[in-house]
């Protein structure tokens, strides 16, 4: 499957996919996995925030006054979907720790593997931010889908979604119903199971950061 790379880039740096493969492995114990989500996290919200606008700023450096550059008064909200999104929070917040942190609590109906609402709450002038929604796994796209539509129908204008691991079916739902969104992860995997699990995948990523397998 092919998609739109002006809205869907996977980042493939070396440090990336070497990460991904030890996160991946079934042997890999809870707090390393936890804190390669955290890294991952950091290493790909560099990267959808490539494009923030810059602007000139006057610094006086010990040795003379000259004119640099800064972020031009961007603002962030982060959107973990719960649970598993809350494992990707800290890596970004490193990035911009003044972001705001607004929470959509979902969980899939094992039945229907539909997303079910239990919570949402997002943080002041949506409207005016950059939304990072943040969920390890990008499988069916039901809850990334929901989240969009929350922030959507709230405001937000500019919504960017950072995932791990996607299957082509759930890029492709994604990118279907949202014309402006746009999507990183950092793999594409094969497919998805009949259960909506991603192929190979690594397994379900909220039980592994938290230990509840
Ligand atoms: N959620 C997970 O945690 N893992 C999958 O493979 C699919 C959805």
């Amino acid at each position: 499957m092919e998609f739109d790379e002006n809205r869907f880039k996977v980042i493939d740096h070396p440090l990336v996919q070497h990460k991904l493969s030890i996160l991946r492995d079934k042997n890999t114990v809870t707090k390393d996995f936890r804190q390669l989500v955290t890294e991952l996290a950091m290493l790909e919200g560099y990267e959808a925030m490539r494009d923030f606008p810059l602007e000139d700023c006057v610094v006086e450096t010990p040795l003379e006054t000259a004119t640099f550059k800064r972020v031009a008064g961007k603002k962030v909200a982060i959107i973990p979907i719960l649970r598993a999104g809350l494992g990707m929070v800290d890596g970004i917040l490193a990035l911009v720790p003044s972001a705001r942190v607004g929470h959509v609590g979902m969980y899939r109906d094992p039945e229907t593997h539909e997303p079910v609402q239990y919570y949402c709450k997002f943080p002041p002038s949506i409207e005016d931010r950059t939304c990072l929604i943040v969920d390890p796994m990008l499988a069916t796209g039901g809850s990334l889908i929901a989240a969009i539509k929350y922030l959507r129908d709230a405001g937000a204008k500019d919504v960017r979604a950072l995932t791990i691991v996607s299957s082509p079916e759930g890029v492709k739902a994604v990118l279907d119903y949202d014309p402006n969104v746009r999507l990183y992860t950092c793999a594409l995997d094969r497919e998805l199971n009949d259960a909506a699990y991603i192929l190979p995948g690594l397994g379900d990523a909220g039980d592994r950061i938290y230990g509840t397998l």
